[in-house]
């Protein structure tokens, strides 16, 4: 029976998960570098769990700084099956209030100082990321969420930004006529070099602001972002545990979306 194996990856206001049986740290370092932070694992029920604190014990390392390609390496290389990650982010429409959730299903990159594949010196793949998020994890997540009593937006358009500046009222009102719903500064190149790695990713995106678009509403700051943070990451926490306990004793059948094998067909270059 095929197991799941859940690598989580935790945003601002998550440096831990709660609950984890025969909890134990591993350094860890990559052909990329050392990923963020030791990665902690443990399980809940059946299922295992490789827990990974984006920015670092101490949030020290920057959006830009975060070593995205080791992050993901390391969790491929500790046996992760599926990747959720759990970031804060700022809505850019009014239905998005502080404090819900948003799973969102696609993303806009923006980003642009930061090493985007596993691939080059000499070996060159495309994967697809028409469809960028795996919609069984995104769904049990987003059921989970809702189970411990978080209210859930399914579905979404997440604007990855490089930051660490938060936007200026002309960007905000730019990426709301594009449609985007949330935006952050994270996501990216993370839900591509998990696709490159063939590993299917979903996104619990907590809302901790309204950016700075809306009139009614004073610009985000990291102080309101810490204070819904606050408010919020336990319920992430319980999301966590609620999720792993809907899955443990359920068989991991392969990815619906073909991810656990997409390299299949995106390699490009030519043995030599
Ligand atoms: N993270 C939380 N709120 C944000 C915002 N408004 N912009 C970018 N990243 C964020």
């Amino acid at each position: 029976m095929s197991k799941w194996t859940l690598g989580i990856i935790g945003g601002s206001g998550l440096y831990e998960i709660d609950g984890l049986e025969d909890r134990r740290e591993e350094q860890v370092e990559t052909a990329w570098g050392k990923p963020s932070d030791a990665l902690v694992r443990g399980r809940i029920g059946k299922v295992e769990l490789v827990f990974l604190p984006r920015h670092g014990k101490g949030h020290r390392i920057t959006p830009t700084d975060v070593p995205y390609r080791a992050n993901i390496a390391a969790l491929k290389a500790a046996g992760v099956t599926d990747i959720l990650s759990i970031s804060a982010c700022g809505s850019l429409q009014e239905v998005y209030a502080p404090g819900e959730f948003v799973a969102a299903d696609q993303f806009i990159d923006r980003t642009f100082a930061r090493d985007k594949t596993f691939f080059g010196a000499g070996m060159v793949a495309h994967v697809s990321m028409a469809e960028p998020v795996c919609p069984r994890l995104s769904g049990l997540a987003a059921d989970a969420a809702e189970a411990v009593g978080a209210k859930m937006h399914r579905g979404g358009t997440y604007l990855a930004m490089e930051g660490p500046q938060f936007s200026s009222l002309a960007e905000s009102k730019l990426y709301r006529q594009w449609g985007c719903d949330v935006i952050g500064m994270t996501a990216m190149p993370e839900a591509k070099l998990a696709r490159e790695a063939e590993l299917p990713y979903a996104i619990l995106c907590m809302v901790t602001d309204y950016d700075c678009w809306r009139a009614e509403t004073e610009a985000v700051s990291v102080t309101n972002v810490l204070e819904i943070m606050g408010q919020n990451s336990a319920l992430a926490r319980k999301a966590v545990v609620e999720l792993a306990e809907r899955l443990s004793g359920t068989e991991r059948t392969p990815d619906p979306n073909g991810t656990d094998t997409c390299l299949d067909y995106a390699l490009i270059t030519a043995p030599s």
